[in-house]
């Protein structure tokens, strides 16, 4: 990595250059602002350690000309003990990190570390993404939260391998996705992507189903059948739900992936196949070790690169840009979301991830009246869901007559006079508290 120090003391800019050049980091030095800016233009320096306090223009000055002639740079403002406020501030501006003087340079060194990690991972993803809006894979996906950044960067890393990948996450959070990009991204790109669910497939005909099976292997086997391992080959096979795999199979599942070779039911000869495994769960796979229900050997088999993709309620950053994701590919006419309704959505733990935010925005757009949908169209189950505890009472109580008054009238089928009975108050009273909570019937 590339540094630039800036600091008018010449004892500790050579300090700290000393130091990070054992370090092994290129150093450059600068003894004022302007010899930094004219540095900055002049090198491709990626990260800055900036003396907040210098004679000419101060860190702040130079830390905002910097950002505005390259954005992704990373700095370090070093400022005065005990300056809280400063620190405060120079965060706002876009530093990644502050540092009081007198420097500590072990805690330097692991701030740079840390920076140079995050430095990769952005590299890394921004690959992947740059390669999907230019077009060059047939995959477009959202990756505006860091947690999906780290997800691409290793998919980045993964794909080239001829190494099993094991996708965790839950329902709905986009592991067949990753799977599709693992294979786009691999030296097998140009060979079949092959889906097997494992959840689906009934036990007694799973054998057949990976490996095929011969003419006359079993009653109603009348011709040969090539199984997914052989369709697969010289591409990627995609074992999706794995945790769902027969206890009875696993062997042989492994047994296919160490040797590479495999004999369909009722064949006497055994042929080699080439095949990139990708696996997905849902599932804790290791208490289903635990518990005896899956074989340790082929978990560790399966897991040799692990990757772990977040609930979409630990992203909501990325909820905005998925619904616009959603609304394009959707939307027949151009509709935006009210920014209350699209506070609602970002507020929803959303328990089905992006397929269900997916399915919302799709309905939605499909019934959308105007150009603009508001939060009252949105399904009642997601506006009126219990996100916390807080409120203040009131907002608290509102919300709870709004989830009285919604199953009620769900129960009466949206007749209001047997609703207004089950909740014990007049019809009249329900209109009026209907149009007070802004509830209206969806078609
Ligand atoms: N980051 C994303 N950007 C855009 N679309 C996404 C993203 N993640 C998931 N999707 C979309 O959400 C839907 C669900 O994704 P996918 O089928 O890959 O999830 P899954 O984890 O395999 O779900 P399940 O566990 O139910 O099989 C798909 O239509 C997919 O295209
Ligand atoms: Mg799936």
């Amino acid at each position: 990595m590339k540094i630039l120090i800036a600091d008018d003391e010449t004892d500790q800019r050579n300090l700290l250059k000393g130091f990070l050049e054992k370090q092994g980091f290129s150093v450059f030095t600068a003894a004022n602002g302007r010899e930094a800016l004219e540095a900055f233009q002049r090198l491709p320096i990626q990260l800055v350690l900036l003396d907040h306090r210098m004679p000419d223009m101060n860190g702040d000055e130079v830390l905002t000309e910097m950002k505005s002639l390259q954005p992704t740079v990373r700095a370090i403002m070093i400022t005065a003990y005990g300056s809280i406020e400063t620190a405060v501030n120079v965060m706002k501006l876009g530093a990644d990190d502050f540092l009081e003087k007198p420097v500590d340079l072990r805690l330097l060194l692991e701030k740079i570390r840390w920076i140079e990690q995050r430095l990769a991972v952005e590299t890394e993803a921004g690959d992947v993404e740059t390669a999907m809006e230019d077009g060059d894979l047939p995959i477009r996906m959202v990756s505006g939260s860091p947690a999906m950044k780290e997800v691409l960067s290793v998919v980045r890393r993964a794909a080239p391998t001829p190494w099993t990948v094991l996708i965790r996450g839950e329902t709905g959070t986009g592991k067949e996705l990753i799977a599709r990009l693992i294979h786009e991204l691999s030296p097998v790109r140009e060979g079949p992507f092959v889906v097997v669910n494992c959840g689906a497939i009934p036990e007694n005909l799973f054998e057949s189903e990976l490996f095929g099976h011969e003419k006359g292997a079993f009653t109603g086997a009348s011709s040969t059948r090539r199984g997914r391992f052989e369709q697969a080959s010289g591409g990627t096979l995609f074992l999706d739900e794995i945790g769902e795999l027969p206890l009875t199979l696993q062997p042989k599942l492994l047994r296919a992936m160490q040797e590479k070779r495999i004999s369909r039911v009722g064949g006497e000869r055994e042929f080699a196949v080439s095949v990139r495994i990708v696996a997905a769960t849902n599932q804790e796979l290791k208490r289903r070790v635990e518990e005896g229900l899956f074989r340790e050997d082929l978990y560790y088999r399966l897991k040799v690169l692990d990757l772990v993709i977040p609930p979409l309620r630990k992203r909501r950053e990325e909820i905005p840009e998925l619904v616009d994701f959603f609304i394009e590919r959707y939307g027949m006419t151009p509709v935006r979301f009210s920014a209350e309704a699209m506070a609602v959505l970002v507020k929803y733990p959303f328990p089905g991830n992006v397929r269900e935010l997916e399915h919302i925005i799709q309905r939605t757009v499909t019934l959308a009246r105007s150009s603009v949908i508001e939060a009252r169209d949105l399904p009642p189950d997601i506006r009126f869901i219990d996100t916390d505890q807080s409120g203040s009472l009131g907002e608290r109580l509102a919300a709870m007559e709004r989830k009285m008054l919604l199953n009620a009238l769900d129960d009466a089928e949206w007749v209001q006079t047997r609703a207004a009975e089950q909740l014990g108050i007049s019809e009249r009273v329900l209109r009026y508290k209907m149009a007070k909570l802004g509830i209206r019937r969806k078609e």
